[in-house]
């Protein structure tokens, strides 16, 4: 009876012990570390250098909170201040490199910002942006905690005290350079609550690289990331997240860019894996829109003009060569400046950018209205040497009858070729001075007998003649320039049209999970 009725007993007032404590607990609140608890018992009034200084006892800055216990959640917020530069080449290395190795001197704490020498060398052309803004890391130490009395639950102190606690060692996964602003002291801040909770907020310059897809440049949208991580604590030591949901990455309104508009921004948390464990990884997403105002300006409207004046060759007399040859190809010189003009500013891509189309367009347009002139100025040469010879025959037929005529006895006997060869060699020394004789004579030889019979030239009545004889293949010069006249800005139209549908409808999309900036304007 009495071994089992004493375990009963036993086990009932252990419950009874452990409710009590449990109560008693509630009802005193958090708990301290015993250094806390021990200053604030002697602690009269708010002495805040003796809650500093109690947080201090016993503290070991080298272990992380709840070490052993659970991960430390640090909740990440940005807020951009400027974006001062987003390039597809840039230009050597400026100013900025110097004020970042004047920001290494400053104090950093050893494991927030980054103090890392010079970056690695690169001597091609880098696509990267620049980024200021203030970097605020929320996190809950319990060690920190101190009971608030008097109203005091926040403690606002200087930054120097960052190394004596414990800070997550945040780096920025794709940063090439940064810099730690330091004037008039250095830009950091930290507060703890009585709970524990820590924020540090520190201003930072960044440049980050940010590789671009100039596939539709210039209608091009940009997507540039800011990867944040940890350097050395894994996923089960360190969690990073966005603190403020939505609002964890706020971009200063008036932030603005020469050359590019910020469209919005994305936050994702990722997990980055490497062989030495997962990390918790966030990506703070930009997207820029380029604008095309310039562009349009310096590019677009210009070769547009050029290929709209090659347009002018139509319109002016066939026989005005210097005119028409020196436009034609003043204007395919232009083009061809504009063109390589436009590719130096930008980095040596194999591919076929949006604007390499639209000016190798340009380019054909101007090209071939100066070929037109070419085949104009050609068939033109071909003509005449035709009429000449049809004259030339036309003559000699004429000779021939009248010759029939006076010697109708002795005409039968004689063979054809012989006479007429002469006859026609004769002829054609006089006519037109500017052909070449030689070249003349070869053909009209060669083809006399093939083309234009005498006997049909002879039947015909001459102003068909002189019709057809202006035409070759059933057109005339006249007529290429009376066709090119609507064929050409017929095809640029058509060109334009299709160019500027298809360009800016492909580069509209991809805006699907953004969070869109000044959205109200
Ligand atoms: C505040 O505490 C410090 C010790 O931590 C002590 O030296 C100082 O005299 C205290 N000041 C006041 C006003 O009590
Ligand atoms: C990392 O995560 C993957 C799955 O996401 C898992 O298979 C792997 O074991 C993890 N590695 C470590 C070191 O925890």
């Amino acid at each position: 009876m009495r071994s089992s009725g004493w375990p009963l007993a036993r086990l009932a007032l252990h419950l009874l012990v452990l409710l009590t404590r449990s109560y008693c607990s509630l009802a005193e609140g958090p708990t301290y570390r015993p250094a806390v608890e021990e200053a604030f018992k002697t602690m009269t009034d708010g002495n805040i250098s003796a809650i500093l200084d109690s947080l201090q006892t016993g503290y070991d800055k080298r272990i992380r909170p709840q070490y052993g216990e659970s991960h430390v959640d640090v909740g990440i917020t940005m807020y951009i201040l400027s974006i001062s530069s987003l390039s597809e080449v840039q230009m050597g290395k400026g100013s900025f490199t110097a004020a970042t190795n004047s920001g290494r001197a400053a104090a950093m704490t050893p494991a927030g910002g980054s103090n890392a020498g010079e970056g690695p060398e690169s001597d091609g052309p880098s696509q990267d942006f620049t980024l200021d803004f203030y970097f605020r890391q929320h996190w809950t130490d319990p060690r920190l905690s101190f009971p608030g009395r008097g109203g005091l639950d926040e403690l606002t102190v200087g930054s120097e005290y960052l190394q004596k606690i414990w800070v997550p060692d945040t780096f920025f996964a794709n940063e090439k350079k940064s810099y730690f602003h330091t004037a008039t002291t250095s830009n950091e801040m930290l507060r703890i609550t009585n709970q524990g909770k820590v924020l540090r907020s520190i201003r930072l310059t960044i440049t980050a690289s940010c590789p671009m897809n100039l596939q539709y440049f210039p209608m091009d949208r940009e997507l540039c990331i800011i990867e944040i991580e940890s350097f050395g604590y894994s996923m089960d030591h360190i969690r990073l997240s966005w603190h403020a949901g939505d609002r964890s990455v706020v971009i200063e309104s008036d932030v603005s860019l020469p050359q590019f508009r910020v469209l919005g921004y994305n936050r994702k948390t990722i997990i980055s894996s490497t062989s030495t464990g997962n990390y918790s990884r966030l990506l703070c997403e930009i997207m820029f829109v380029r604008s095309m105002g310039y562009y349009l300006i310096q590019i677009y409207i210009p070769s547009s003009l050029i290929v709209v004046i090659s347009w002018v060759s139509f319109w002016l007399n066939r026989s005005a060569t210097p005119a028409r040859v020196s436009l034609g190809v003043t204007t395919v010189l232009t083009m061809t400046t504009l063109m390589s003009s436009t590719n130096a500013a930008l980095p040596k891509i194999s591919y076929v950018k949006s604007i390499d189309v639209y000016l190798g367009t340009c380019f054909v347009m101007v090209f071939a209205s100066l070929l037109e002139y070419a085949a104009v100025g050609y068939m033109g040469k071909r003509i005449q040497m035709r009429k000449n010879r049809i004259l030339a025959i036309q003559k000699m037929a004429e000779q021939r009858k009248t010759a029939t005529l006076d010697h109708s006895h002795a005409s039968q006997d004689h063979p054809d070729h012989a006479p007429k060869q002469t006859e026609v060699r004769y002829k054609l020394h006089d006519p037109k001075a500017h052909s070449k004789g030689g070249t003349l004579e070869n053909t009209i030889n060669g083809r006399a007998d093939e083309e234009a019979p005498p006997p049909i030239a002879n039947l015909l009545p001459h102003k068909d003649i002189n019709k057809g004889l202006n035409k070759l293949y059933g057109c005339s010069p006249s007529d290429i320039d009376k066709y090119s006249r609507i064929v050409f800005p017929v095809c640029f139209v058509c060109f334009n049209l299709m160019y500027w549908i298809i360009y800016l409808h492909i580069s509209d999309d991809s805006t699907e999970d953004l969070i869109l900036h000044n959205q109200e304007n």
